[in-house]
């Protein structure tokens, strides 16, 4: 059953004080929890209690002290209610739970040897009965009890207050957090690990315990996260002023996982993927996303826990702020323009699609059936996008006054979106009405421009208007469009700056401008809009080489490579223009940042390119793609091999810029590859690699176009890394992108992989994710065989993991720019998929949304 945004109550009884008392078994765990409940001053009239609960046996329900009867209260499968409570009261319930057979991961599972847990968002109902809501906030002091051989750490949130030893070879261990939180920050972790201790001392001088735990023997792969912890918390103090306030902060890497990380109080817990790195194993992409991720869970310390959300339909009150927190982290620790520019491939290839597809919402969405189902780039990163223009339009100062107040006002409360506009507004003295808009619209809006200058008058005039996302309605948004005018002659920057579009339709004068402008617009990506402006390739050109902004020089080479893509899909004998090879050879022969030059070799790929055309023919599409590339590389072997020979001289030298220059070299690689006389390359590529990201590319490289050595190395790879489950979930990644007729084979045999499971969310990303996103060729095959094979397997994973099924369902159901025919064949899985017993309410709801188009 759906829940409404508008439908909101507070809750009538709060739950100030709870102690829990967890003695952990496999089978049999057995949760007491003691609660001061209190019933709100203003609703003396309600006495019933319901406690939210999922999948666990109720052992006894005391009141005050006083065992209560059968008849006193009733339990369903997803609640405990409690007839006539008193305004005050203590509540004892012990509950039995079976940590051993959660395959779901939410509640306390066990992952390999340790017990772990994940509650947000709705995952603590699994351990005990309680108010399941974020705006019920409470004290929590957690008591772990275990044996003592298997599990010598035992760890939840807040400070160590007691330890000692038990009968029966079992410990105890409590912890108390003193700071008020909602549930689903709370954690437990029991277990034996490597520990990586190290010290951060704030910048007004508490000095806080910083402890990684790792799986034994994994501690040379600690290293790495611990310096991104450390850099975080500097980066907080001095971006944001934000200081860390336990004594302590925990971080445990588990390998069964359903995200990526996940922020409780003093304790993170954290899939082992986003931990656990070194050379040889991790690539540079690996490297990066441990740092964002790590940045990532610390930030939400201030940004989710001491200011959190009231209800869930607020979740990008915390995930869109935090999200433009490490994008930023990130762009201070490497390269701006390279991080900003993948923030927005992401954006456009992936979050554009949903919001185009059946599951579009807002980034405060309104109408929930499973919460977890909303964990999406739309309240990820278009939430972040939404506070980036928030920042174009306020500045860095405005905006860090807004935070001050925002904090200053929230502290310790569960609050809304609007709550944090109204901060953002007040601090700065600004009306944001019309901006709050963002948080309601759904779709992504368009933002048409024209230009025409006027000789006589020297003056040039941009016409800009909005129209909202297909089939929506909304009046106008504040839109943030960036813009740089550059010489068409020598490409000075003539003007640059921030247009603020607020109306349907607005004209923007530009006088004394001596000669007719190349115009740069949306530079830095300002807002997350589709901007449709015809530009001509001279005018593309000339940005490409000399805008200031390194979006816009980036995005001007994308936009050839689009316009081309697209017409050679609209006509099979297109060949490439003499312009295009032209663009291409000057970006080679562009003396810039190896990185950056990777950025604009790298093409638009098939998802982005989905979303730029219409009604697409998957196969058409991949062979304009194959063609294009082809003919790049045809016109372009010399330079792309020369390049890639300098960079790999480059790289034996003690290179700073090494992930670089090992970006562009693989980038070359890939049109290389294409060639099967490099085939002799690739090997030597594989066996000198002397790090990880060199010895995938490669892998991958022959993987993609099944070159004749590709079995042999695909072997050794396997061979060499069989111990190592994270460098085999890219193994299986790169098994499921094979373009090989024998494809489907080759999966269903995978499945049986002794080191393939089910119940692992990693591999099955790994193997059933990386075919239906990465191997577009044959997961759209013509047969439907594609989609038949993914909704097997969906039908299987969802009586095991929900929530994972429902993530990989996005192929499924995201059909909206493609022909009918895959239309229909899409539709037919999915009607096959709605008529088998039980399915999730994860699935259930996106099945519904996708048949009901
Ligand atoms: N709050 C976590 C993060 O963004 C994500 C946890 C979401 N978990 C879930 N099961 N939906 O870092
Ligand atoms: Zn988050």
């Amino acid at each position: 059953t759906p829940m409404y945004l508008r439908d909101y109550q507070e809750s009538v009884y709060q739950i100030p004080k709870v102690d829990l008392t967890i003695e952990l078994d496999d089978e049999r765990t057995l949760v007491r929890s003691s609660m001061t409940v209190e019933r709100n001053t203003n609703r003396v009239e309600q006495d019933v209690l319901v406690l939210d609960g999922h999948d666990m046996e109720l052992v006894t329900i005391h009141i005050d002290g006083v065992l209560l009867s059968t008849d006193q209260y009733q339990v369903s499968q997803e609640s405990l209610i409690i007839n006539h409570c008193p305004g005050n009261f203590v509540l004892t319930i012990e509950t039995m739970i079976n940590p051993k057979a959660n395959t779901a991961l939410e509640g306390i599972y066990k992952s390999g040897g340790a017990f772990c847990s994940q509650c947000e968002a709705e995952g603590f109902r699994r351990i005990t009965y309680f108010l399941d809501r974020p705006d019920v906030m409470s004290i929590y002091t957690t008591t772990i009890i275990a044996d003592k051989d298997k599990y010598p750490f035992l760890l939840s949130n807040g400070n160590c207050i007691e330890r000692k030893d038990l009968e029966h070879g079992k410990h105890l261990v409590s912890w108390h957090d003193p700071f008020h939180k909602p549930c689903y920050l709370f954690a437990l972790v029991a277990g034996d690990f490597d520990l990586l201790e190290d010290a951060f001392t704030t910048k007004s001088g508490r000095n806080v315990d910083l402890q990684l735990f790792v799986d034994k023997g994994n501690l040379f792969k600690a290293h790495y996260a611990m310096q991104a912890l450390k850099d975080s918390m500097a980066w907080d103090e001095q971006v944001f002023d934000l200081e860390y306030d336990l004594d302590i902060y925990m971080i445990v890497a588990v390998d069964f996982f359903n995200m990526g990380a996940m922020e409780n109080k003093g304790l993170n817990v954290f899939n082992s993927k986003y931990v656990l790195a070194d050379e040889r194993s991790a690539t540079d992409d690996d490297f990066f996303n441990i740092q964002a991720v790590i940045g990532h869970e610390y930030f939400h310390n201030w940004t989710g826990n001491r200011v959190t959300c009231r209800d869930w339909f607020q979740l990008s009150l915390k995930e869109g702020l935090t999200v433009f927190r490490d994008q930023q982290f990130s762009a201070d620790m490497h390269q701006k323009d390279v991080t900003r520019i993948n923030n927005v491939r992401v954006l456009r290839a992936h979050q554009f699609a949903e919001d185009a597809g059946p599951m579009a919402h807002p980034i405060r969405p309104e109408k929930v059936v499973e919460m977890n189902n909303f964990y999406t780039l739309t309240v990820y990163e278009k939430g972040s996008e939404v506070i980036r223009m928030l920042h174009t339009l306020l500045g860095e100062t405005g905006f860090q006054r807004g935070i001050k107040e925002y904090i200053a006002r929230h502290d310790g409360q569960a609050v809304t979106c609007d709550d944090f506009i109204n901060a953002m507004a007040d601090a700065n003295d600004r009306d944001l009405s019309q901006f709050s808009l963002w948080y309601s619209q759904v779709g992504t809006p368009q933002v048409h421009a024209n230009a025409t200058y006027d000789l006589q008058s020297k003056s040039l005039s941009l016409r800009l208007s909005q129209t909202p996302g297909a089939g929506q309605q909304h009046p106008p948004l504040l839109i943030p469009i960036g813009f740089e005018l550059l010489n068409p002659k020598t490409g000075e920057t003539m003007r640059q700056g921030v247009l603020s579009l607020s109306d349907a339709a607005q004209t923007f004068e530009f006088e004394e401008l001596a000669l007719q402008p190349v115009i740069a617009l949306l530079t830095g990506f300002s807002a997350p809009v589709k901007l449709d402006f015809p530009q001509s390739n001279d005018d593309l050109l000339r940005i490409m080489t000399s805008a200031n902004d390194g979006f816009s020089r980036w995005e001007a080479s994308q936009s050839l490579f689009r316009q081309c893509i697209a017409n050679y899909y609209k006509d099979t004998g297109y060949r490439l223009p003499d312009s295009l090879q032209q663009a291409f050879a000057n970006i080679l022969d562009a003396d810039i940042e190896p990185a950056f030059k990777a950025l604009q070799i790298t093409l638009p790929g098939f998802a982005e390119m989905t979303e730029f055309l219409q009604d697409v023919e998957p196969q058409r599409l991949l062979a304009a793609l194959e063609q294009f590339e082809q003919d790049l590389l045809n016109s372009q072997t010399a330079k792309l091999t020369s390049i890639y020979q300098q960079c790999t001289e480059r790289l034996f030298g003690d290179s700073e810029q090494a992930s670089g220059l090992r970006a562009l070299k693989n980038a070359c690689l890939h049109y290389l590859a294409g060639d099967e006389d490099f085939d002799g390359e690739v090997v030597s590529q594989f066996r000198q690699a002397r790090n990880m990201t060199e010895q995938i590319a490669a892998l991958n490289a022959a993987a993609q176009y099944n070159l004749p050595s590709f079995e042999n190395i695909n072997n050794a790879f396997a061979e060499q890394w069989q111990e190592d489950t994270l460098v085999m979930d890219k193994w299986f990644a790169i098994q499921a992108k094979v373009q090989d007729g024998n494809i489907f084979e080759r999966l269903q045999s995978l499945l049986s992989h002794p080191k393939f499971s089910m119940e692992n969310p990693n591999r099955v990303r790994s193997l059933v994710g990386s075919f239906a996103n990465s191997n577009p060729k044959y997961f759209h095959d013509p047969s439907g065989k594609g989609y038949e094979w993914l909704a097997t397997q969906i039908a299987i994973l969802d009586k095991i993991n929900p929530q994972v099924a429902s993530r990989l369902i996005t192929g499924l159901i995201q059909g909206q720019g493609f022909c009918q025919e895959v239309q229909s064949r899409l539709r037919k899985q999915l009607a096959g998929l709605q008529k088998l017993e039980n399915i999730s309410a994860d699935i259930g709801e996106k099945i519904s949304a996708a048949l009901a188009k």
